[in-house]
This record gives C-alpha cells, structure tokens and sequence, in this order.
C-alpha cells in the first residue's frame, strides 16, 4: 500500500513524541510491505512565529493532499497571551473545522500493569475500557457570536452554544456504529436539564436509538457522568457528548489510565484524510528535555493504520507492542520514580516488538 503522511509536530514536546510515532510507522511499513512517504508542515506557535498565521495555507494545502496526518501539540507559554490576535490553538481549531473532522475519538484503557500509577484505587481501574466520542467542529467551540466588548463602561464577554440537527444527528451515528462494534452500550451525555442544545440532542439521541436496534442507549447528564467516570468507569462503553464535555470528560478519563502521556485520539469526518494526535498537550516544562512520553503519539498512529488506512492487523501489532514493551517494564518519567527511560528508548522498546 502506498501513502502519504503528513507530520505536523507543533510546539514544545510535540517533534519528540512524532518523531518516535514516524520511526514505528517506518517499522511497520518495512515489515508489512508499505509505502508510507513523509512530509512535514508547521502548525501552530512555531507556525505563528515563522509566517504569522497557526495554520499557514501551505500547511492546509498538504493536510487536504495527504492521506492522513499525524499532529503532536500545539501552544506555549510564548503565545500565552489572552489579548494576542492570533493564538496557536486557533490553528488546530481551523484546521480541525476546514477538513470536517467532527468526530473525535478517545479510547480509554488503562493498561493493567500500570495499574499502580492511577491515584485511583485498582479495583476502580479494572475492565475499564470506554471510547470516548467527542463533537468536534460545533458547540461553543465554533458559535457566533463569540466576542468582547464594552457596555455602559463594562467589559462583558459572548460565547455561543449551537448545535444543528444535522451536526448531532452524524455524530451520534458516528457513536452507535462504534458501539455496535463493542459492547452495545451508548451512554449519551448532556446537560438535558438546563440547556436547549442538550434536549435537542437527547431528542435526536431517542430517534438514532431506532436505527440501531442492537445497540443499547442511556441518557446521563454531564455533572453525573463526570461522578461515574471515577466511581465506576467500567459501566461505560461507548460515551458520546457535545465537544466543550468530552474535552473535559476524556481529560478526565486520563486520570483512569494513570498518565495523560499514554493517550490516543482520531479526529476524523467522512472523507479523508483524518488527523491523529495524543491527548496531551505541547507540555513546555519537559520539552527538549527528550523525557516526554511517546505512547499517546505511538498509539494515535496505530489509530491512522485503523481508520485512515484501514490496517487493522497492522494498528493491533503497534498496540501490542505498546503493550509487550510495558509489561516488559518499559517506562518514561510520567510512569515512575526516579531513573526512567528518554523519549527515544520508550520508542526503541517498542519499535522491537513490532
Ligand atoms: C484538546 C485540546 C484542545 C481542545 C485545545 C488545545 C484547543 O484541549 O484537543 O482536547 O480544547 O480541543
Ligand atoms: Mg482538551
């Protein structure tokens, strides 16, 4: 199979953890008999910095060119300024709107022989494993107006919080066909009891319920779900919501897998090419210390081998090779004290068992 990948590494720890995710991608296409070809564009503060803009055209002409891309984090406390006209995150914000991506999934799934890194109990851990599937390009993220100004003296801010049908109506699809794939388990979040998004959704969440005879739908509103997340994480299977709750759940959802540094996400729409990243973020206090953990990057790019590619064999021989490498006790610093493995000997720990 022949492809074109396009990196977008980013800010601060985003190069490191890309870098490693590339050198599996390279393993794989070796042993599996791939063509995989690399580019790479700017995106974000560095974008900012070389050409003004966080999602320079040419970055967005190779994304719309490329058969799926991987991207490593953007921001830092350089662009940090809430009063700068342009901000690193607008650049993944556009980016994420200008090719439709608006289903953002987030496995979670606590690896058990970790299981001790968790501030939570163990047995709160145990048969966890939840897709979180988060709206991506509407809700408050994206409404109109969103806006500062100045009334009578007084600075008052606007965000808007709008959904269309059709945006909740692909997105809860999105979700029933993923769990009927799993378990069956549709847990919809909302906050049905206060805001008007949120009972048009339960409403089309009902009617998608029909479609999918199979797969089973609850309702739950977002201040419980967040309770349930901690107390008892292994009743979900697959949790669908607006895009300003799922980033907060699936942050969440990290503290059940012990580390922010081990996880995935797909951001992808209905055509191609869908954009693969970790969870975490550009973690400036650890960039260029070449310490930061390249799991979440290692596993998104088995997420591209899933579902841009359509290489399952291939996404599971990465996973289990995450998997291999840290019951064979591979670690970065996230995962313990003291002495802990770089950023490239994670990857080589892992590249060996691919
Ligand atoms: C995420 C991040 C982004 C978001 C930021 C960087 C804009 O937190 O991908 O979860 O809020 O979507
Ligand atoms: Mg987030």
């Amino acid at each position: 199979m022949k492809v074109k990948i396009l990196l977008l590494p980013g800010d601060g720890i985003g190069p490191e953890v890309i870098d490693q995710a590339r050198i599996v991608l390279d393993t794989i296409a070796e042993k599996f008999n791939h063509e995989f070809s690399f580019s790479e564009q700017l995106i974000g503060g560095c974008a900012i910095d070389a050409v003004g803009d966080p999602l320079p055209a040419n970055t967005l002409t190779a994304c719309r060119d490329a058969d799926a891309i991987l991207l490593g984090a953007v921001g830092g406390p350089k662009w940090d300024d809430p009063l700068a006209p342009v901000r690193p995150e607008q650049g993944l914000l556009r980016l994420r709107k200008e090719l439709g991506l608006y289903a953002n999934l987030r496995p979670v799934c606590p690896f058990p022989a970790l299981g001790h890194i968790s501030c939570l109990k163990t047995d709160r851990i145990e048969n966890v494993d939840i897709m979180i599937v988060r709206e991506l390009t509407g809700g408050l993220y994206f409404g109109q107006p969103s806006l500062r100004e100045e009334v009578e003296g007084q600075l008052r801010a606007i965000d808007t919080l709008e959904y269309s049908e059709a945006e909740i109506r692909r997105i809860l699809r999105t979700a029933f066909r993923i769990a009927g794939e799993r378990q069956g388990l549709v847990t919809s979040v909302d906050k049905a009891n206060v805001l008007e998004t949120s009972r048009l959704w339960r409403q089309l969440a009902q009617e998608t319920a029909e479609e999918f005879p199979d797969v089973i739908l609850e309702h739950q509103l977002v201040d419980s779900a967040a309770v349930r997340l901690i107390q008892a994480a292994e009743t979900f299977d697959v949790l669908v919501t607006e895009n300003m709750f799922g980033d907060i759940l699936s942050d969440e959802a990290s503290v059940l897998v012990g580390s922010l540094g081990m996880m995935p996400s797909a951001s992808i729409g209905d055509g191609r090419p869908g954009v693969y990243e970790p969870v975490h973020g550009s973690a400036p206090d650890i960039a260029e210390k070449y310490i930061a953990n390249p799991i979440g990057a290692i596993l998104s790019a088995a997420m591209l081998l899933r579902y841009s590619l359509n290489l399952e064999a291939e996404a599971q021989k990465v996973e289990q090779a995450v998997e291999i490498a840290i019951v064979d006790g591979a670690r970065t610093a996230d995962l313990k004290k003291g002495p802990a493995m770089s950023t490239k000997e994670m990857g080589d720990a892992i590249r060996a068992h691919v």
